[in-house]
């Protein structure tokens, strides 16, 4: 049997600026108190205007490299989750392979959405089996505040910006990344999608009918949640051939501490083992679990040998999940 691949270290970068529930009662018809009880978020962090992303998630790969005592030069491959990337062309991985100066690198964007930080570390873990690669960065990085409706509550209150990163390495024994799975269903792509794009390029007319901003039916979006993330976790748990009790933590993606709960609840986990973050970051879509993991990592909550669940879902749809020991 081939090593596993494990993840060497990890990074996170956020804007400094804070948006909290109290200003957003300024922007819409909305309350901290409705924020706070239909999703668990208080605060989360915003870009500036005209800022880039690719600095964001640079600063998360530097951080990433460090604690993995890697150099840019060391590293093969950069897979990049992100549906709101610097530009249309060329991808943001190749944007931050330059700042980065990981010139010996193949670089790619992914577009899964929510799910972009799974299903790349799903695709680097295979790529890493097949083509020898040593050293790869994960990254998920974005700024849903740039295609947010600021006029629409039902949307505008729930996302947050940021990036998080991964270093990935051969294990040097049976730990690392002990399964993983991806899945997708388009026929429900309607329920939360932005349509600017080739289709509705941008002209005054589309952006002005809103045409390049996020559409969300959240309840439907919401119970599609939780049966796709119960799908995943129950799959990665059976490709690893481990119970729920096994899970020292579960790092589900924070986007609703409802859906979170919900998800704890169906696989009966006490939610001590369930690692929460979203009241601080909101939803900051792919970002929402390598910035957890690092968290967890940084603060105790993941110890050397813990075995630790993640479980995602996005737009289009997508779901992905994947258990590691560290
Ligand atoms: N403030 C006050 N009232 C609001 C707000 C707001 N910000 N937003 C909506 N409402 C109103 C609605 O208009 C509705 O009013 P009505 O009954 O008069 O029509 C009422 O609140 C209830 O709306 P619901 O949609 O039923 O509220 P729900 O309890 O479902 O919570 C929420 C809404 C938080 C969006 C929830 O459905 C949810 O979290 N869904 C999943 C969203 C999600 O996770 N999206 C991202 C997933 S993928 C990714 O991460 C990119």
């Amino acid at each position: 049997m081939l090593p596993h691949n494990c993840i060497l270290g990890t990074g996170y970068a956020v804007p400094p600026r804070i948006l909290t529930n109290a200003e957003l009662e300024n922007m819409v018809d909305t309350t901290d108190q409705w924020i706070v009880e239909r999703s668990g978020i208080r605060q989360r962090h915003i870009a500036e205007p005209g800022s880039a992303l690719s600095d964001l998630a640079t600063a998360a790969a530097r951080r990433a490299l460090d604690a993995a005592d890697t150099s840019a030069e060391q590293i093969d491959l950069i897979i990049i989750g992100t549906v709101t990337g610097d530009m249309k062309f060329p991808s943001m991985a190749c944007l931050v392979q330059e700042k980065l100066g990981a010139v010996n690198a193949a670089a790619f964007d992914l577009s899964a959405a929510c799910s972009g930080f799974l299903f790349g570390l799903n695709i680097a873990d295979s790529l890493m089996q097949t083509n020898g690669y040593q050293r790869v960065l994960v990254i998920a990085a974005e700024m849903l505040s740039s295609m947010v409706n600021w006029q629409d509550r039902n949307t505008c209150v729930l996302f947050g910006d940021g990036a998080g990163a991964v270093v990935l390495g051969p294990a040097s024994d049976q730990r690392g990344l002990l399964s993983s799975y991806i899945k997708s269903d388009g026929s429900h792509h309607r329920l939360l999608y932005n349509p600017g794009g080739s289709q509705h390029p941008p002209s005054h007319e589309n952006v002005d009918s809103q045409l390049s901003t996020i559409n969300m039916e959240g309840r439907e979006v919401f119970r599609h949640a939780i049966v796709s993330m119960t799908d995943a976790l129950h799959e990665a748990l059976k490709r690893a051939d481990l119970t729920p009790d096994d899970l020292d933590l579960l790092i589900p993606h924070q986007a609703n501490i409802r859906i979170i709960e919900g998800i704890g609840k169906r696989f009966k986990i006490d939610p001590a083992k369930v690692y929460v973050n979203v009241d601080r970051f909101g939803n900051t879509s792919a970002a929402t679990i390598p910035i957890a993991l690092n968290e967890a990592l940084a603060n105790g909550r993941i110890k050397p040998g813990d075995t630790v669940g993640l479980v995602t879902f996005g737009a289009g749809l997508t779901w992905s999940s994947c258990i590691v020991q560290f």
